[in-house]
């Protein structure tokens, strides 16, 4: 039975159900991103613009998917435009080195505290599979120790520990240790009982972005904790990177890990990854004057699109504008806004829940009446349960799309989000809760 909620997307979305109709013959599920699959069928964009994108039905909606996290600039901004465009006429690849990959290198490491040397790749997955590699070679150590639902992109040793497992071998799930996050005793406990462990990897801020947040304490036990066992600590800064704050969650919370990963704002806009850190690990890529060393050992690395010119150029303006300019500051500060907003309209709704998050990460949690500190709001159990109805979410994001915000319940902000779109948006949210309400749903 279809929703009144749907029925209202259905209407809505005319040409979008028509291209649907065509690219489920082509693609599965008719996306291209698992993340975009949407019943009864996803929307079809055509245009963005600072805060605002638009569907190919002429919809105008605030977009708080930013890129998936990468536009924290907001969407076509002018500089990133221009860099582009001006990069375009000059050539899009050389087949050699470029002066942009060592500006974009320099820029990096002015801005994340444990980038001594880096390398540069075309996607975060991409990243975290080098990762992966090099602290393996370095250590000559099998195993790395990820955390339940942390995400690391989509290779094989990536998704251990999450759903989706088909065509990963045995072998390979073998190589991972999945752990409770926040229990620094079972982490000890691990690697007192195991020397076989390379490295620990986690997303610091949280699993998806925060929204299953780590206790900043914890980061700091984990650093303790792989100093005393000699184990390579790996920040994956994808989503964190020039966002938490310019440096990155290892910045905001002083805690700098040996390597990290980084991809989505390092791009500005554009396809983007890197890992840094240690020198001397990083350096598992640099031939020496050793063939035996070089044979067995080092870590190879080609990749058609390393340090792309255009992703180069992107990704240069966008963190000399980070470093330059309060893009985070007014992207922090907008979050603050839509926090206070949502935290206000859920009481005058009398609905229980929260708003929360670190900075421009904000989650709305609705159907738990809970204690929350509005940064770092840790829910277990059947609390969890109750605040992830995935039947609540669908209908809610429908329903908010409906009245012309894409989020769902989670908010990435960027600096171009004015106080406007987060008045408009407090009010389509109020507007989509109704919506939920009346569908029995809270
Ligand atoms: C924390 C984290 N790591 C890695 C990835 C994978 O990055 P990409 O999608 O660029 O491959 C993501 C993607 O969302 C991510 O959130």
């Amino acid at each position: 039975m279809v929703t009144s909620i749907e029925q209202q997307y259905i209407d809505l979305h005319p040409k979008s159900a028509q291209l649907y109709a065509t690219s489920k013959d082509i693609f599965p599920n008719g996306v291209t991103h698992d993340t975009r699959n949407l019943k009864p069928f996803p929307y079809f964009a055509e245009k963005a613009m600072g805060s605002h994108k638009w569907d190919v039905d002429g919809n105008d909606i605030v977009d708080y998917r930013t890129g998936h996290g990468g536009l924290i600039l907001g969407h076509t901004h002018p500089d990133i435009v221009k860099a582009v465009t001006e990069q375009m006429q000059k050539g899009t690849h050389f087949s050699a080195s470029t002066q942009l990959e060592i500006e974009w290198g320099q820029r990096v490491r002015e801005l994340m505290p444990c980038a001594d040397k880096i390398r540069f790749h075309s996607s975060g997955t991409e990243a975290t599979m080098m990762a992966f590699r090099m602290v393996r070679a370095f250590t000559g150590k099998t195993k790395i120790i990820k955390f339940e639902n942390h995400f690391h992109g989509w290779h094989d040793y990536a998704m251990v520990g999450g759903g989706a497992l088909g065509g990963i071998p045995e072998e390979t799930m073998s190589t991972m240790i999945v752990l409770p996050p926040n229990n620094i005793s079972v982490v000890d406990k691990t690697l007192e009982e195991n020397g076989d462990i390379a490295a620990i990897i986690l997303e610091p801020t949280g699993s998806h972005m925060g929204n299953r947040p780590i206790e900043p304490k914890f980061l700091t036990e984990l650093r303790e904790v792989t100093k005393k066992h000699g184990v390579i600590l790996i920040f994956d800064e994808v989503v964190t990177g020039f966002r938490a704050s310019k440096g990155g969650a290892q910045e905001y919370y002083g805690v700098t890990p040996d390597i990290c990963t980084m991809a989505k704002i390092l791009g500005g806009g554009l396809p983007g990854g890197a890992v840094a850190g240690r020198a001397d690990i990083i350096d598992m890529i640099q031939l020496r004057e050793d063939p035996e060393f070089n044979s067995m050992q080092r870590v190879g690395h080609n990749g058609t699109f390393n340090a792309n010119p255009l992703c180069a150029a992107a990704g240069i303006k966008a963190l000399e504008l980070l470093a330059t300019t309060p893009v985070n500051e007014t992207t922090d500060a907008r979050g603050a806004l839509l926090k206070d907003g949502l935290n206000d309209l859920l009481s005058r709704m009398e609905i229980p829940g929260c708003a929360s998050g670190l900075n421009s990460m904000v989650f709305l949690r609705i159907g738990v009446d809970h204690e929350c500190d509005r940064e770092v709001c840790i829910m277990t159990g059947a609390d969890l349960i109750k605040r992830e109805d995935p039947v609540r979410e669908h209908q809610f994001s429908l329903a908010l799309y409906n009245h012309g915000v894409d989020a769902g319940t989670r908010f990435i902000m960027s600096a171009a989000h004015t106080e406007q779109d987060i008045g408009d948006t407090v009010e389509a949210i109020g507007r989509a809760l109704s919506d939920i309400r009346s569908e029995g749903l809270i």
